[in-house]
């Protein structure tokens, strides 16, 4: 992708957030059946955050995953929330404050391509459902890499392609043709969800997403597929030097 095209995309992913802030949740919920919520639950036993530690959630949206690692960090902890879309930011905002967090949570308007901090400043960077947004994934990854601590972990949690043919076909129908129409039905925004699927035709597998991680220069890089690879976690640690990705207690589709 050309800087051009890049500009093009960000802008378009811009405007698909500010337009449908007011549902995303709902329909988080609604196209995933309430899934995420288990895969974010695992994802954060895995993470094993402790109190007083540090993280920034980039691309937060409405601060789902930001509001479970500010109750991991607790008060004595930080975590910043970063995102380019206000209005997923604003709908954030509300609900870290509902949740009690706002003590260590900050929520800044920026962009994963370009992340304002210095090197080697959280003990976690996470990204959910974001990468196959952002213009650049391995830009983003060195990014993410690049403010964490050494020893410090990015974790992705992403749509995948699962690896078995036959299964990839039936949620390739599911995510392509039947997902926008639920999205037409429910929230009365078809194009907009239509972006969802079209984001995941040029992103990597999660094979392909873990040799990234190990080019962004995180080794080891454990890699947990959810129902059968129709969603992937990645965990990789800065600054390991322990050679190939490892066998994990993560268990499956390891790279
Ligand atoms: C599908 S939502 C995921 C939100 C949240 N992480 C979650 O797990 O529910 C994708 C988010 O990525 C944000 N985003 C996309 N590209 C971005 C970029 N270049 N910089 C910052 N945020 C970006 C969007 O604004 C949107 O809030």
């Amino acid at each position: 992708m050309n800087q051009q095209e890049m500009k093009e995309k960000a802008r378009y992913v811009h405007s698909v957030f500010e337009n449908i802030a007011d549902e995303y949740d709902r329909m988080n919920h609604v196209i995933s059946f309430g899934s995420h919520i288990a895969w974010r639950n695992y994802t954060m036993k895995q993470m094993n955050i402790q109190p007083g530690q540090t993280a920034i959630d980039v691309a937060c949206g409405t601060c789902d995953w930001t509001i479970s690692l500010a109750r991991a960090v607790g008060p004595e902890g930080k975590v910043v929330g970063l995102d380019f879309s206000q209005n997923m930011l604003n709908v954030g905002a509300y609900k870290v404050d509902r949740a009690g967090v706002g003590q260590q949570v900050e929520l800044v308007h920026g962009d994963a391509m370009k992340l304002p901090y210095p090197d080697d400043t959280f003990d976690y960077a996470t990204i959910g459902f974001a990468l196959r947004n952002v213009p650049d994934v391995q830009t983003v990854l060195n990014e993410m890499t690049r403010v964490v601590k050494p020893g410090g972990k990015v974790v992705s949690l992403e749509v995948s392609k699962p690896p078995f043919l036959p299964y990839r076909k039936l949620f390739y129908l599911y995510f392509y043709h039947i997902l926008p129409w639920i999205a037409k039905l429910v929230v009365n925004k078809y194009e907009e969800y239509a972006w969802l699927p079209k984001s995941l035709t040029h992103f990597p597998d999660s094979r392909e997403l873990a040799a990234m991680f190990r080019k962004a220069g995180l080794d080891p890089v454990r890699v947990k597929l959810f129902m059968g690879g129709v969603a992937a976690l990645h965990i990789g640690i800065k600054g390991e030097a322990s050679g190939k990705t490892t066998e994990s207690k993560m268990g499956s589709a390891i790279t």
